[in-house]
């Protein structure tokens, strides 16, 4: 980490932040004992490193500098309330206390069935999001272990897929409610948000479409 080349080590779910401009990587995987996943959220329209020049860099030994860019995921226990297809464990970030990053996401581990957030749905943020579904079998990439309905925009067109999948919800796009109707296998979900904090404005009534 930084142009002192800091080195970290970590062995718990973490989420590593790097300002723009802020050098950082190299990544090395020093031990697997299970395959893991990884996704990296970059804050612009294109995926655009700039490489720097390879040099020895030897780790500092001083007191650490970007320990504070290096979190671990704190994931909470939701398996005790009653949930329909909300999550089993879920860990949030947001960057209200990070200069320049616009960004707040979830990460969640999901494995029941159900209509999600209680009957709320459907709603709508004043920023842009995506909502990453992806399945936790590495040797089945395309398997998402789930069959999952979703309605988009006003008019609550109906969408069901069973493949990871990413949906997109420009601002002030009405979306969800979101629906589990399989389960094979536990998967993962990811909100992503581009704003500091999440916001969001229910339009629902506190019933599902079908109990109105
Ligand atoms: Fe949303």
């Amino acid at each position: 980490m930084g142009p002192e080349g800091e080195k970290h080590i970590f062995n718990t779910p973490t989420i590593i932040t790097a300002p723009a401009g802020f050098p950082h990587t190299p990544l090395v995987t020093k031990k697997v004992s299970k395959p893991f996943g990884f996704l990296a959220i970059n804050l612009d329209t294109e995926y655009k490193p700039t490489n720097l020049p390879k040099k020895d860099q030897k780790p500092t030994t001083a007191d650490e500098k970007y320990g504070n860019l290096i979190k671990k995921m704190e994931f909470r226990d939701l398996t005790k309330r009653p949930m329909g297809g909300n999550a089993d464990y879920m860990a949030a970030w947001n960057g209200k206390n990070m200069d320049g990053f616009k960004l707040n996401f979830t990460f969640a581990f999901h494995g029941d069935t159900g209509p999600w957030h209680g009957g709320k749905d459907p709603h709508v943020h004043i920023n842009d999001e995506a909502l990453l579904f992806v399945g936790m079998d590495p040797k089945r990439p395309d398997y998402l272990g789930a069959e999952i309905e979703v309605r988009m925009g006003k008019e609550q067109e109906v969408h069901i897929f069973d493949y990871p999948a990413v949906i997109i919800a420009p601002a002030g796009f009405v979306h969800c409610p979101l629906i589990t109707r399989k389960v094979e296998t536990p998967y993962i979900f990811s909100a992503i948000c581009l704003n500091t904090e999440h916001q969001t404005t229910w339009l629902g009534t506190g019933k599902f479409p079908w109990e109105q």
